[in-house]
């Protein structure tokens, strides 16, 4: 099966022409955001070099997929694997924000995997509840259908803005293959990732590294996008809309701030978005720290509340709120949930962890930006951590919410315990980047279980 596969690859790479430019575009690509050591560079060229000559001899086989697999993602050929259905990472790293929009890279499966029942959600009745939180594997109608296809139910249009915000300069979203273990719930991480470093697809202990800056197209472009997405999703499936606030004149007012937060969720609910999701999580808003990104806003219960409160005054009844945490310590979680939940329909979380992010050289691997966020394995346990304690302070009484858990999810057994704690959802971000079949897995091991 999978040797067959690769000689359809091999097929289409000569057909397109594209074998003998393949080792100058596979470092074209390596090379593109900073330079490896030559030593390391000479390496890996070599070896795409010696690929090169296998395919055009026509010895390639199942044996050659992973270096195939590496070398055709960083020379932007991806989607030849994918046309063959073999896995890729579904977003290309070295594409724009833009460009990645308008086309997922990653393989879509023929027919979309579904359990057969319903779980509840947010009101809603749904197909297995796993899915893709906010992020840029979810900011549009392109993507939203590729997700869809491939298995995911619950997705959350990735966060859009009340005004248009370009992204930070690329590199955007690099692996950081030496983050194999989780950090521990509460710590920061120290996170050496270099742009060319790559982790292979379906990989359970991937973890990622990024610094997008919350882009947002205009609120023209994303509601008519999320028109579009919405009139794309069934009924066993959930699109919920991430909107975050800002405060336009840079007078440090919580109402201002507020208002623009009500302002933007109310545009998504006008789009016709059945459930609004607050991004009080990301490094945001109010304050400088000097560092190039802002502490989030879920760290300042007063203001969380304030803004959450306001969101709620301004939306219909019958529109879905949920309120997207980070990770926070026990007693700032157990000050803010028993505010909040009176307020919103479900709390997800967690967000990525603000770590210090180097290069191998020592340099930035965000050039301007020393602090980014990780995901993926390396916020496994504090994820699980928040999410034990979520559901207790769910459990201690009060309003129910519902629970959408995320941070780590990088295989089935990763969601399956997230689950078992009581998460309503479960919704990946990595893992669904790293792992195109990640749903299909998912609802294969637990959709008769959970
Ligand atoms: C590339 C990338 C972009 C993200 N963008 C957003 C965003 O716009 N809004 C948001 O609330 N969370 C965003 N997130 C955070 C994810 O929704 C999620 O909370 C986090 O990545 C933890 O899940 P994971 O371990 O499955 O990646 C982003 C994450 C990644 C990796």
């Amino acid at each position: 099966m999978t040797a067959a596969a690769v000689e359809r690859v091999r097929a289409d790479l000569l057909a397109r022409g594209l074998v003998e430019g393949l080792p100058a575009e596979f470092a074209a690509g390596v090379t593109r955001f900073a330079q490896p050591t030559q030593a390391e560079l000479d390496g890996l060229v070599g070896d795409a070099g010696e690929l090169a000559g296998r395919l055009a001899a026509g010895t390639v086989g199942a044996g050659d997929l992973p270096l195939l697999t590496r070398v055709l993602f960083f020379a932007r050929h991806a989607d030849v694997l994918a046309a063959a259905g073999l896995p890729v990472p579904v977003y290309d790293v070295l594409g724009s924000f833009r460009e990645n929009l308008g086309r997922p890279v990653g393989p879509r499966l023929a027919a979309r995997p579904a359990a057969g029942r319903r779980w509840r959600l947010l009101g809603r009745s749904v197909g297995f509840p796993i899915g893709v939180p906010a992020c840029v594997l979810n900011g549009s109608e392109a993507e939203v259908r590729y997700n869809l296809a491939n298995g995911w139910t619950v997705l959350t249009y990735k966060t859009v803005r009340g005004r248009a915000h370009p992204p930070n300069e690329q590199p955007n979203w690099v692996f950081a293959p030496r983050e194999t273990a989780s950090l521990p719930p509460g710590a920061a991480g120290d996170v050496v990732a270099d742009p060319w470093d790559w982790v292979p697809p379906g990989v359970p202990s991937v973890s990622t590294v990024n610094s997008f800056g919350v882009p947002s197209p205009a609120p023209e472009e994303w509601m008519a996008d999320l028109e579009r997405s919405l009139a794309a999703v069934g009924d066993d499936a959930l699109l919920l809309v991430s909107v975050m606030g800002e405060d336009p004149a840079g007078t440090g007012e919580l109402a201002a701030l507020a208002e623009d937060f009500a302002r933007t969720a109310r545009l998504a609910e006008e789009a016709g978005a059945p459930v609004v999701e607050l991004n009080l999580s990301c490094p945001n808003t109010l304050d400088r720290s000097g560092t190039g990104v802002k502490p989030p806003l879920c760290l300042d219960a007063d203001a969380t509340v304030a803004v959450v409160g306001a969101v709620r005054r301004a939306l219909d009844d019958r529109t879905g709120l949920v309120a997207k945490l980070s990770w926070l310590d026990e007693p700032s979680l157990a000050a803010l949930v028993p505010r909040l939940a009176p307020l919103v329909d479900g709390v997800a979380g967690i967000n990525t962890v603000q770590s210090r992010v180097r290069r191998s050289d020592g340099a930035a691997t965000f050039p301007g930006r020393e602090l980014a966020g990780l995901s993926g394995a390396a916020v496994r346990e504090p994820a699980l951590d928040f999410t034990r304690r979520l559901v207790a302070l769910r459990e201690a009484g009060g309003p129910r919410f519902d629970v959408l858990a995320m941070g780590g999810v990088t295989d089935p057994a990763s969601a399956a315990a997230l689950f078992a704690l009581g998460a309503d959802a479960v919704q990946s971000a990595s893992g669904a980047f790293a792992d195109p079949f990640l749903a299909q897995k998912c609802i294969a091991e637990l959709g008769g279980t959970v």
